[in-house]
């Protein structure tokens, strides 16, 4: 498959495969595909994923499945929080306020109220079913985070909130028999025919079987594996952008990807994030001569949003010509941090930093994707009975940058909403015959890459490179013209999850290189040197879906 352009405006661009031959072995041919029929299925076991899967519960059997460990989601690695407008400080209409000047002018308004009128709720609901966040006597403590105006982040076992989230969610779906998972198994591609969705073909024990289902709802997660530095788990490889893009769904808002700016930086260590809420609670970052700077970059300081605070730190570290720049905590205390912090206070002692003691060395890291699946506010794609909720799809939620710690809260609010508006719309396969045909006719032959895991670090070393915190037309067509040599892969089908995942982590890097390409102008997280005022046609969002071989996209 090559992936010419085409939109609105008279632009082209081309992928196409030179490598065919050179990578690429046929080695196995497909014979009997099992088949198995659900009510409703769920792509993906994250706080979307499992909240879906609760509110799903009542109504039919549901099958949760997942590539990996039910609980190995970025969920579960979420350190700071949980926003929610619950404190006596604070009202709905200023988390709606806040929301909307971190998206920088490109939020779907709409999709903020629901998010920010429905999240207490949700909050209490989860409370109820055994949350425990942490208190301040027997008051919930808040704290606060960049581009918050108040304190309303909410978090558990110091910062391990999203580990709690998690907990708590899977325990809930084990007390309803209806709800089933099936762990380590990857979804390759959905069943589509007609724009219609039926389910998914799935790779579980090394055999392909087909699942059908009423409703079929992605939550996926998000795709910071495809860059080099990264706060991202290992299975968050955009897979479920990239199966629904490969289906003929819209991906929207792509070029927009947070960076946050406090990752830990050692050549020995993983890129561990190390929370905004350390800022919240008064950590100052310096330069490697220890020198504060923020304040020259932004009035609020540590605390001004986290674009602004990763370019401040790229910024500082081109100045002084360095890897790094430092958080700086040991002016507050010791006791308070080891409490305040538990797990970020021994993960980063394994690596010989003491964060009450040290300067803890830190760089900017991929963290989250405001693009994704484009749907409505109840999670409804362009694919009928394709739906999706959380990181994978993009309801508009965050616009060009996400509000800190506003991501479990999307999971909640709007894995809650998909769920119920997936049952709705659910109902019996219309065309049984097509489906067993489109069962029969796929995966006739797999492919293999042996050098797999290095194109991946090459990958990820060029999104990173040339799609990364800073971009430009140069940076990003030196990616294009590297990933499209890689383009041969897209149409092949492999047997093991590296390779399909490195498959969709293609997928997923050509769209977001696209995306950036196409917005001449720099909002929110995307930033275009050659072009950092907004722009012309600032305010459209960018969509892009696969017609026949080519990339058609829209601006609306
Ligand atoms: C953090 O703790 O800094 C991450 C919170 C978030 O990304 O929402």
């Amino acid at each position: 498959m090559s992936f010419p352009l085409v939109g609105n405006p008279s632009e082209e661009g081309c992928w196409t495969s030179q490598h065919d031959k050179k990578y690429s072995d046929v080695f196995r041919k497909h014979r009997h595909m099992e088949t198995e029929t659900v009510d409703l299925l769920i792509i993906g076991s994250g706080v979307a994923g499992l909240r879906a899967a609760i509110e799903l519960a009542p109504y039919g059997n549901v099958l949760v499945v997942t590539k990996d460990m039910p609980k190995e989601s970025s969920t579960e690695y979420a350190q700071g929080g949980i926003a929610v407008a619950l404190s006596d400080e604070d009202k709905v209409g200023i988390h709606f306020e806040d929301t909307l000047k971190a998206g920088d002018g490109l939020c779907n308004e709409n999709a903020v109220k629901i998010l920010v009128e429905e999240g207490p709720r949700r909050i209490l609901e989860l409370i109820s079913w055994g949350a425990e966040f942490d208190k301040e006597g027997t008051r919930l403590d808040f704290t606060i985070e960049g581009a918050h105006s108040r304190k309303r982040v909410l978090h558990a076992h110091g910062d391990s909130t999203g580990k709690e989230l998690e907990r708590v969610l899977l325990n809930k779906t084990r007390s309803f028999p209806s709800v089933k998972k099936y762990p380590f198994a990857f979804t390759v591609d959905l069943i589509v025919i007609d724009n219609e969705c039926y389910g998914a073909y799935v790779l579980k024990e090394r055999k392909i079987c087909a699942i059908l289902a009423k409703a079929t709802i992605l939550c996926t997660g998000g795709a910071g594996q495809i860059f080099s530095r990264t706060t991202n788990p290992l299975v968050a490889t955009g897979d479920g952008m990239a199966i629904a893009f490969r289906a003929g769904a819209q991906l929207e808002d792509m070029e927009f990807i947070q960076f946050h700016p406090t990752s830990l930086y050692s050549p020995y260590a993983p890129q561990f994030l190390l929370s905004e809420a350390m800022r919240g609670e008064g950590a100052i970052l310096k330069n490697v001569n220890k020198e504060p700077f923020m304040k020259d970059y932004h009035p609020n300081a540590e605390l001004a949003p986290r674009d602004i605070v990763s370019r401040a730190i790229i910024s500082e570290m081109v100045k002084t010509n360095s890897s790094h720049v430092y958080l700086d905590m040991m002016h507050l205390n010791s006791e308070f941090l080891r409490k305040r912090f538990p797990q970020i206070y021994s993960t980063c002692l394994q690596y010989n930093v003491d964060i009450t003691s040290n300067l803890i060395p830190v760089s900017p890291a991929a963290h989250y994707i405001m693009g994704g699946v484009r749907t409505g506010v109840n999670g409804a794609t362009s694919i009928k009975r394709l739906y999706a909720a959380g990181e994978s799809a993009c309801t508009g939620v965050h616009g060009a940058n996400r509000l800190a710690s506003n991501s479990l809260l999307e999971g909640l609010v709007y894995g809650a909403r998909t769920g119920s508006a997936a049952y709705q719309s659910s109902s019996d396969i219309k065309n049984p015959a097509a489906v067993k045909e489109h069962v029969s006719e796929y995966t006739a032959a797999y492919h293999s890459i042996p050098e797999h895991d290095e194109i991946r670090m090459t990958l990820r070393k060029l999104m990173w490179d040339r799609v990364g915190i800073i971009r430009c037309a140069d940076s990003l067509e030196k990616a294009k013209s590297k990933l499209s040599e890689w383009s041969f892969m897209l149409d092949k089908m492999f047997f093991t999850r590296r390779e399909l995942e490195l498959k969709n982590m293609l997928t997923v890097a050509m769209m977001i290189t696209e995306a950036a390409s196409l917005r001449k102008g720099s909002a929110g997280a995307h930033y275009r040197s050659d072009f950092p005022q907004k722009g012309k046609d600032w305010q459209k969002h960018i969509a892009l879906a696969r017609e026949d071989d080519r990339i058609k996209y829209s601006l609306e």
